[in-house]
């Protein structure tokens, strides 16, 4: 094992947007495919690997909820959505030879399994990619409080949030040409610092849990490659008190 990658099992986390291009809604193959492919490194590597997808390039709840529909519905169809690119990632998946299996928390049983907690654990044991689809089945949960239960639930050591930026940053980087990301900052300073990394429930379930998030950019070239190999990259959020910057 990497002494500076010390983790057995992780839980990947994409966002809706890794799988589409900036601006842009629907599902971009060729997106999907990149991801595919830089999941089959690493999990070559011999990490066992779960996963959850957002959907926010299918379909933004929160938007939807903002704009009058009935907050449960809207947060419904995004689960919904979350099944699509679940599916695609499954397909992208096992075209370049992994084997994988989609558990949804929304019983849909001729599309997927369902989510049973000491059946994911078996398949991730036998090597399998479990992708875990339709959010956590209940409405007002986002899917990184998804992530954050089903990471707690199987046993997974650290979440790897991807996301279109390289780590956590003391203001919007987008904003402030000045902004300078932090290498490692603890749970308790990212709520002081607003920093948004995830929802509070999220961020509450991992701090309470114990299990590190990274935080890194998933478009950035083989960035996930060079995480599993112990190149220090992206923003650590953890229990260690204090924070410490990049570079
Ligand atoms: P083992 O028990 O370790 O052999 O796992 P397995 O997933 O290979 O066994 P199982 O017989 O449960 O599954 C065989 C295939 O059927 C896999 O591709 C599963 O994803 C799929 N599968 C299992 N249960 C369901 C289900 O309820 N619905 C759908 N659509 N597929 C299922």
């Amino acid at each position: 094992m990497n002494p500076n990658f010390p983790f057995r099992r992780v839980l990947l986390k994409l966002s809706g947007e890794a799988f589409t291009v900036e601006g842009k809604l629907g599902i971009e193959f060729e997106r999907v495919r990149h991801v595919a492919e830089q999941i089959r490194v690493c999990h070559k590597m011999g990490v066992e690997i779960a996963v959850v997808v957002g959907a926010g390039n299918l379909f933004r709840g929160q938007a939807a909820a903002e704009s009058g529909m009935d907050r449960a519905t809207a947060d419904y169809m995004g689960m919904l959505a979350t099944i699509l690119n679940s599916l695609a990632l499954q397909d992208a998946c096992e075209k370049i030879g992994m084997i994988t299996r989609v558990q949804s928390a929304i019983e849909m049983k001729s599309i997927a399994e369902i989510y049973i907690r000491r059946k994911a654990m078996r398949h991730l044991e036998k090597n399998r990619i479990v992708i875990f689809a339709g959010g956590t089945g209940n409405p007002y949960f986002t899917t990184d409080t998804t992530a954050a239960l089903r990471a707690v639930e199987v046993g997974c050591q650290v979440i790897l949030k991807a996301t279109k930026v390289d780590g956590v940053y003391d203001s919007d980087p987008k904003k402030n040409p000045d902004a300078k990301r932090f290498a490692r900052v603890s749970y308790m300073e990212s709520i002081q610092r607003r920093l948004k990394i995830m929802d509070s429930t999220a961020l509450a379930l991992c701090m309470d849990n114990n299990t590190p998030i990274l935080v890194f950019d998933i478009f950035e070239k083989d960035s996930l490659k060079s995480m599993f190999e112990g190149q220090k990259i992206g923003t650590l959020i953890s229990s260690e008190e204090g924070l410490e910057y990049a570079g």
